[in-house]
C-alpha cells in the first residue's frame, strides 16, 4: 500500500545543512499499522511530511496504493491534497473559530466538493459518533478537553475516508489513564476502517501495543523494522536494545551451539554464569559479542534456593512501580538492572543471587 524507497531529505538554513532523512526504504501492507519509533530529533516528522506530501524530499521514491506520488528520478511530486490522505498533527491544528462539526467537516470542502449540505451533515455525524463525540457536534471547538481535541482531529482525519491515515504523536497531550484507553481504541478503529495507518511516537509502549510492525529509527536512519515481540525479544543492535526496554549490555562469548543442534540456540559464557541465548545468525565457539539481558530476563534466586548458575551481589537500589519493582543489582565491579514482581523484591542493601534466565536473551549482531 505504502512503498517508501531509499528517502532522503535535507534541509538547508544557509549555508548549514541538516540531513534529516539518510536513505530510508520501508513497505506498509494494505490494512497494516506501522509505528515510527526513535528519540527526538530522529527525522520521524520530516518522514510523515514527506509522506502527506507536505515537505519535498531530496530524493527517493514514494508510492500510495501502486501510484508514485513522488519520484525525484521522474519529477513527481503530487500536492498534499491531492494525496488520498488523512493527517494528525502533534499539535491538532483544530480551528478555533470553528465548533466541532465544523472542524470535522472541514476537509470535505476540498477532498469531496460533490456531496450536497445533507450528505456533508450525515457523514459528519458518522465520523463524530466513531470517535464519541456526537454529542457535542454544536459545541465551540475551543470547549473541549485536550482528549476530545485529540479525538476531534482524528474524526477530521478520517471523514473524507482516506486510504492512509498518519499520526504524529496524536496521544502525547493526554494524561496516562486516557493515553492507554485511546490506545485500544486508536488500535480498534484502525482495524475496523481497514485503513493503512503510521503512527510516530517516542514511547515503546505505544509502539509495542498499537503496531503490527515497529520501525525503530535514529539520526535519519532506520535501525531495525519488526514485529513488537521481536524488536524487544531479538533486537539486532545496541541501540534497539538500549531504546526499546531497558536492556543491560553484557560482554559474552560463545561456547557451543546449544543442546539440539539449533544454529539459533547458542551457549555464551558471561561474568554472570553460562547461559543459553538466541542468536540470529551461526556463530563459532570463540566468538565475543554482546548479550542483552531485559532487565525481567534476570532472576533472583530465593534464600536457600539453587545457586547453580548464579552469582552473588548487593541490591544497591529497588524502585517501586507498582505490580513490579525495578533493583539495581551490584555484582562486583558492574551493576544489573532486574525487574522482578514486588511480592518477591528484596530490599535495598539485600545481599541476594542472581540468574540469568536461560532462553531469554539475545547476541546482538
Ligand atoms: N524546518 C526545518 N529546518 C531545519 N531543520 C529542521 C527543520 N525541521 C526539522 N529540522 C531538523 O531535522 C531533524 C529531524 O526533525 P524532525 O522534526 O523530523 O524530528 P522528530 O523525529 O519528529 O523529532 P520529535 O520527536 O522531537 O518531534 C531535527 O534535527 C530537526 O532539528
Ligand atoms: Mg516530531
Amino acid at each position: 500500500m505504502i512503498s517508501i524507497a531509499d528517502l532522503k531529505q535535507v534541509y538547508r538554513d544557509g549555508a548549514t545543512t541538516h540531513a534529516a532523512l539518510r536513505g530510508v526504504s520501508v513497505e506498509v501492507a494494505a490494512g497494516e499499522f506501522l509505528a515510527l519509533l526513535g528519540p527526538s530529533g530522529c527525522g520521524k516528522t520530516t518522514l510523515l511530511r514527506c509522506i502527506a506530501g507536505l515537505t519535498e524530499p531530496e530524493s527517493g521514491t514514494i508510492a500510495i496504493d501502486g501510484e508514485t506520488v513522488y519520484s525525484a528520478a521522474e519529477h513527481i511530486n503530487v500536492p498534499a491534497r491531492m494525496r488520498d490522505i488523512g493527517m494528525v498533527f502533534q499539535s491538532y491544528a483544530i480551528w478555533p473559530h470553528m465548533t466541532v462539526a465544523q472542524n470535522a467537516a472541514f476537509p470535505l470542502r476540498y477532498r469531496r466538493p460533490e456531496l450536497g449540505a445533507g450528505q456533508v451533515r450525515e457523514r459528519t455525524a458518522e465520523v463524530l459518533r466513531l470517535v464519541h463525540l456526537d454529542a457535542l457536534a454544536d459545541r465551540p471547538a475551543p470547549a473541549l478537553s485536550g482528549g476530545q481535541q485529540q479525538r476531534l482531529a482524528l474524526a477530521r482525519a478520517l471523514i473524507s475516508d482516506p486510504k492512509v491515515l498518519l499520526l504524529d504523536e496524536p496521544l502525547s497531550n493526554l494524561d496516562a489513564r486516557l493515553r492507554e484507553e485511546m490506545r485500544f481504541e486508536l488500535r480498534a478503529l484502525t482495524k475496523r476502517l481497514g485503513v493503512t495507518t503510521i503512527l510516530v511516537t517516542h514511547e515503546q509502549a505505544e509502539a509495542l501495543s498499537l503496531a503490527d510492525v515497529v520501525a525503530v529509527m535514529d539520526d535519519g536512519r532506520f535501525m531495525q523494522i519488526s514485529s513488537p515481540r521481536d524488536l524487544y525479544d531479538r533486537p539486532r543492535t545496541e541501540f534497539v536494545a538500549g531504546f526499546v526496554g531497558r536492556a543491560n549490555l553484557v560482554p559474552a562469548e560463545v561456547i557451543a551451539t546449544a543442546a539440539g543442534g539449533s544454529a539459533q540456540w547458542v551457549s555464551v559464557s558471561t561474568p554472570y554464569g553460562v547461559v543459553e541465548c538466541y542468536t540470529e545468525r551461526p556463530r563459532a565457539a570463540g566468538e565475543r559479542a554482546t548479550l542483552a539481558v531485559q532487565p525481567e530476563a534476570l532472576a533472583i534466586v530465593p534464600a536457600g534456593g539453587d545457586l547453580h548458575g548464579a552469582v552473588t551481589g548487593t541490591v544497591e537500589g529497588a524502585a517501586f512501580i507498582g505490580d513490579a519493582t525495578e533493583l539495581v543489582v551490584r555484582v562486583g565491579d558492574t551493576v544489573l538492572v532486574a525487574k522482578v514482581a514486588t511480592t518477591d523484591a528484596p530490599a535495598a542493601g539485600a545481599a541476594v543471587a542472581v540468574r540469568i534466565r536461560a532462553q531469554t536473551c539475545t547476541l546482538l549482531s
